[in-house]
Parts: C-alpha cells; sequence; structure tokens
C-alpha cells in the first residue's frame, strides 16, 4: 500500500502542524476540507474554493452513486476530471450518509442496502462496492472505509455491535483496496463516548494498517462538552505519526479544541450551509446577516482578509442580499465563510510553529465561548 507521506513540523502539547503529502499536492496540516458533495462545493466555483486557501475538498459517495452515478462520472475521466478540481480529494464512504439521508435502511453483515432519497430507487453499498466506486470510478486520492456509525446516545452493546462491524468492514476495505500507488486508504474508528470501545476499536483498525485514522461517530448529537472529553481520550489512541482526521466536525471552537486534542483533518457542512442560511463566522463569534443592525453598517466582514467576499462588500450590502434572498448573498456569505474556516487554520498552524497556541486558544475560546461560536 502506498502511503503519503506525513511529516509533523512542530507540536505544542498534543496539538501538531505538519504536511500530508499527495501527489495531488501537499496539504498542511491541521487543515479543514470543505464539503463538495454532490462534486460543487455548494454555491462557489472552484476558482473562489481556491482563492479561499482550500487545498483538499470533500466528495460523498452516497451522493454521487446516486446522481449522476459513478460509473458515469468514470466515463468522464474520473471525479477531479469532472468538477474540475485538480488538488486531492477526500470521498466518504456512504455509509453516515445511507443512515443518515435515505429513506429506508437495513445493515446487514454483507453491505448496507437502502432506498434512495431522490426517487425511491434500491441501492446495495458493500465495503469492496464503496472501494471500487471511491477508489476505482471517481478516482479519489484518499479512500474511507465503510463503517457503521451510531447516534448519541448509544447504548454499549449496540456501540460494541457498529464498531466490530465497522472492523470487519475494515478488513474487508483494506482487502478491496490492495496496494495502489497515489491513493490512501483511511480506516475509522468507533464506539461512541465509551472510552474502552474507542480503545478496542483503534486496537482492530492498527491490527489491519492504514494510512490515516478517523475518528467516527462524534457530532452525533453528544454537544460540545461530551465530544471534547471523549476525544480527549479517542485522539491521542492513534498512532502520533499518521493524519488524524475528525468526521463532520465542526464549528470554529470544535475546530480549536480537536487541533488541541491531536486532530489533523477536519470537514462541515457548516461553513456553506449556515452561507446559504445568513450565517456568517467571525472572529468575534457568530453574526446573522439577517439581523437589522447590520442595516447601514458600511464596514466589511473582515477588512484584513485576503478574500474578497469578507473585504470588498460592506456588511449593508451583505444584509441586503441577504434579505432580498439574492443568489450572491448565498455565494459571498458562502465564500467568507469558507475563507474564514482556512484563515483560522492558517493562524493555528502559525501558532503551532510558533509556540503560541495555547495563547491563540485561550484569546479565540474568550471571544467565542459566550457567543456560541
Ligand atoms: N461523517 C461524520 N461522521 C461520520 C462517521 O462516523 N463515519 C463516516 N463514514 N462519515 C462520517
Amino acid at each position: 500500500m502506498s502511503t503519503f507521506p506525513f511529516k509533523i513540523e512542530a507540536s505544542q502539547g498534543q496539538a501538531r502542524t505538519g504536511v500530508l503529502k499527495t501527489p495531488r499536492g501537499d496539504i498542511p496540516t491541521p487543515i479543514f476540507m470543505p464539503v463538495g458533495t454532490a462534486a460543487t462545493v455548494k454555491a462557489l466555483t472552484l476558482d473562489m474554493v481556491k482563492r479561499a486557501n482550500a487545498k483538499i475538498i470533500l466528495g460523498n459517495t452516497y451522493h454521487l452513486m446516486l446522481r449522476p452515478t459513478a460509473e458515469r462520472i468514470s466515463r468522464l475521466g474520473g471525479l477531479h476530471n469532472f468538477m474540475g478540481w485538480d488538488g486531492p480529494i477526500l470521498t466518504d464512504s456512504g455509509g453516515f450518509q445511507v443512515m443518515s439521508l435515505s429513506k429506508i435502511s437495513k445493515v446487514k453483515e454483507d453491505a448496507v442496502t437502502f432506498q434512495s432519497h431522490i426517487d425511491g430507487s434500491k441501492h446495495v453499498l458493500s465495503p469492496e462496492r464503496s472501494i471500487e466506486i471511491q477508489a476505482d470510478l471517481l478516482g479519489s486520492d484518499i479512500v474511507m472505509q465503510l463503517d457503521e456509525c451510531v447516534s448519541y446516545p448509544a447504548d454499549e452493546k449496540r456501540a460494541q455491535q457498529a464498531l466490530q462491524l465497522s472492523a470487519r468492514w475494515g478488513v474487508r476495505s483494506k482487502s478491496a483496496f490492495g496496494a495502489r500507488d497515489g491513493q490512501a486508504l483511511f480506516g475509522i474508528q468507533q464506539g461512541s463516548t465509551f472510552e474502552h470501545l474507542r480503545r478496542e476499536s483503534t486496537e482492530r483498525l492498527l491490527d489491519i494498517g492504514f494510512d490515516g485514522y478517523a475518528i467516527g461517530g462524534l457530532a452525533v448529537g453528544e454537544g460540545h462538552k461530551a465530544m471534547c472529553d471523549t476525544l480527549d481520550f479517542c485522539a491521542p489512541i492513534l498512532p502520533w505519526e499518521r493524519p488524524r482526521y475528525l468526521m463532520g466536525v465542526g464549528k470554529p471552537i470544535d475546530l480549536l479544541e480537536g487541533v488541541a486534542r491531536g486532530v489533523d483533518m477536519f470537514d462541515c457542512v457548516l461553513p456553506t450551509r449556515s452561507g446559504r442560511h445568513g450565517q456568517v463566522w467571525t472572529w468575534d463569534g457568530p453574526l446573522n446577516m439577517k439581523n437589522a443592525r447590520f442595516a447601514e453598517d458600511d464596514a466589511p466582514l473582515d477588512a484584513t482578509s485576503d478574500c474578497p467576499a469578507s473585504r470588498d462588500y460592506s456588511k449593508a450590502y451583505l444584509h441586503h442580499l441577504v434579505k432580498s434572498e439574492e443568489i450572491l448573498g448565498q455565494m459571498l456569505l458562502s465564500w467568507h465563510n469558507i475563507a474564514f474556516f482556512q484563515a483560522l487554520m492558517i493562524r493555528i498552524r502559525a501558532a503551532i510553529t510558533t509556540g503560541t497556541f495555547d495563547i491563540l486558544r485561550a484569546d479565540l475560546l474568550s471571544r467565542w465561548l459566550t457567543k456560541d461560536g
């Protein structure tokens, strides 16, 4: 199996900064990956995504296998060619989206069967099929194993079952993936909020051996504190020398606290989804641009940003666009949010490099903790 080189350049406590090298480009870590579920980072062109400093984007097996289908994307040259993104792409394996989006789903040892949320058609997703879709048909750079994620709260027996099934699917995913040049396979730790289950899951993953290790099953309703308490024990037990990816997380405060606990990679729909609904994230916390207090505020969201959406438009104008439900409002707010999340990660990386992460963390927490940031 090819392993992408991962070099940790500086660390402070559990927080680390480094570079994950992929054939399609270097990924500085800690990194936030914008979500491009259906082969688009919603409301943004790829020029805008690049201008926002994103280095890697995420795609979803579940959505793409249903529409336009993985086979069609393959015939059109793979996901990078289809959507016009030449940087690295990580794809999620599909199981999580099946459970959260499809109308009816059934998890069995062999595979998960489900009905499409689009047209009700029936589909089967096995670990082998998920690898085929991600690695062969889409041509993803970082491929995730198929796993089963339980919602919160889960009783211990249920969480144990899901982690054992995920581990068996991990074995099958790895053998389906085989040895490939230029693509990496990540395993996914499960176990809900139970420490001994997270340990057991990690042991199973380490026996299999992956290029990177994801933490699944968090941000599923347990709340910020329980997530942090779980990360306290579940992140440091993953190998120090391989990238660690916290799936589906999160708000800026979650990114900060995830990094403090040793996480290197994050993804979330939050910046684009909240941008489409009028919410922006700033160094002073979240703002709702629908609020009348912005109606005559002629200052930009962030005069120091190099993203045009943050720098070149007044809050009054953005407020007007959002109130008028103009498409441009959704575009500019999504653009600002993606650029803000990247700017946050740039500051986090610089702070770890200079040994000032604790100061940055305390400063941002004091601004955000009172404001639901
Ligand atoms: N996205 C957010 N959480 C999860 C998870 O537990 N598993 C997978 N595959 N994707 C996720």
